[in-house]
């Protein structure tokens, strides 16, 4: 099931626009290779963001094949990306994609669980993130969210993909066979966490699978994981 409106989201298509050949190349692959990647009209939102944010310092939890991560490089060319994933073959082959596009030395790729890569971050002194990407396995948001916020700015961005999860975050009547119990009710959990955390600012769009973009307001600074 579609959120929206398939004929809408098709009209709406019809305007985007590859940033590069090589993204372009690279998504088709992701298409045929069924890796998920972000839709067409999540990317457009997140090239508003980024225009408007500017972010020097690019969090990801999530990075499959390196199509977002190689997207945030070339669109901030002042920004250095961490992505973590904790899926080795995809992150060997997110190398191999972020050579190719000569992008090695703004994007660093880190295998592991997200939230334990964001506190070898913290302990390696690597923080303040100004724009953060949430996109890994649906049921640990919370955890993700936890991690990044005390590497993170005051001011930061931080957009958590997917947050409709196909309308069954929204309604039960929406998962045939009952399928996604605990990541629909984690996921319900988490937005209703996003939205009443004094510390981030939280707008829900029902963009592409569901976007969720909060502002951060700061305070996290002495917390302790
Ligand atoms: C939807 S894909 C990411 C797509 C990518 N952001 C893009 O648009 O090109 C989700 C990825 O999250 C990774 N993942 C799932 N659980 C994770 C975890 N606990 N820590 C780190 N990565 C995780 C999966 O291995 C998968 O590659």
């Amino acid at each position: 099931m579609n959120i929206t409106n398939q004929q809408v989201t098709d009209y709406i298509n019809r305007f985007y626009q590859s940033p590069d050949r090589e993204l372009e190349v690279l998504r088709k692959i992701c298409e045929q290779d069924h890796v998920p990647i972000i839709l067409k009209e999540t990317e457009v939102v997140l090239s508003l963001l980024l225009d408007l944010q500017r972010p020097q310092k690019i969090l990801e939890i999530g990075t499959a094949i390196g199509y977002s991560a190689i997207y945030f490089a070339s669109k901030c060319p002042q920004a250095v990306v961490y992505s973590i994933d904790k899926d080795e073959t995809a992150i060997l082959a997110a190398r191999h994609n972020v050579q190719q596009a000569g992008l090695s030395e703004r994007i660093h790729l880190l295998l592991g669980d997200g939230q334990e890569q964001e506190e070898k971050l913290a302990d390696s002194g690597v923080r303040d993130f100004d724009f953060v990407f949430i996109d890994g396995s649906k049921s640990h948001y919370r955890r993700f969210l936890d991690g990044a916020l005390p590497l993170c700015r005051k001011g930061a961005l931080v957009v958590s993909d997917n947050i409709l999860m196909r309308a069954t975050t929204v309604s039960d009547d929406y998962d045939n066979g009952r399928k996604h119990k605990t990541n629909k009710r984690k996921m319900r959990e988490y937005v209703e966490y996003i939205c009443s955390d004094p510390t981030l600012k939280t707008t829900l769009m029902s963009v592409g699978d569901g976007m969720a973009v909060s502002i951060y307001r700061g305070e996290h600074e002495q917390r302790s994981f």
